[in-house]
């Protein structure tokens, strides 16, 4: 699959807002979130484009303090699943976060998510914690982490 990645505008807000609500059904960015997270210091947006049109979209916390990055959000719009546009994404998040000298990946994926747990499975990440009652319906989260560098848990760099 032939799809771009740059870092989002506030041009892409309505796309942006289009995806999300389509993606998912409960605990979506509202508009005003998304536009913050697009302008923030301490955050990465990036879009996957097909054919000029945004596909996807990934979302990146850095904070200055953690040399851990968090993947807040990612999703791609339904008539584009399946294609490898989650794993482009994922990889490009992975490679501005180890740019930004953070030396891993974490994230939360709702417990009944098989489709982004086979996700991000397949892409190396290994789930280390499970938190109850995370999200607005009470469902557990799965919080997973991968390692940037190659670098194993507990092995020495
Ligand atoms: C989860 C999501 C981001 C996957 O996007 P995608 O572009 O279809 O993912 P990819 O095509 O890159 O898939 C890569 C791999 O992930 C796995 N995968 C992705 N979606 C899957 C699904 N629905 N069921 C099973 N495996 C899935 C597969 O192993 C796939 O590899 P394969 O196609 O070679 O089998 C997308 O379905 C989505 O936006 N879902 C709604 C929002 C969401 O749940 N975001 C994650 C919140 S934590």
């Amino acid at each position: 699959m032939q799809c771009e990645i740059r870092p989002a505008r506030p041009d892409d807000l309505d796309a942006l807002l289009a995806i999300e609500n389509t993606a998912f059904s409960g605990d979506r960015l509202s508009r005003r979130s998304l536009k913050t997270l697009i302008g923030r210091q301490t955050a990465v947006a990036l879009v996957a484009t097909d054919d000029k049109a945004v596909a996807g979209y990934a979302i990146v916390l850095l904070n200055r303090l953690n040399r851990v990055a968090r993947l807040y959000s990612i999703a791609v719009a339904p008539d584009k699943t399946g294609r490898g546009i989650a794993g482009a994404l994922l990889r490009a998040v992975e490679a501005e976060a180890g740019e930004r000298r953070r030396v891993a990946v974490r994230l939360e994926v709702r417990e009944d998510n098989r489709g982004a747990i086979a996700l991000y499975e397949k892409n190396g990440y290994r789930r280390f914690a499970r938190r109850e009652n995370y999200y607005h319906d009470g469902m557990p989260a799965l919080r997973y982490e991968k390692q940037l560098g190659g670098i194993e848990h507990g092995e020495r760099p």
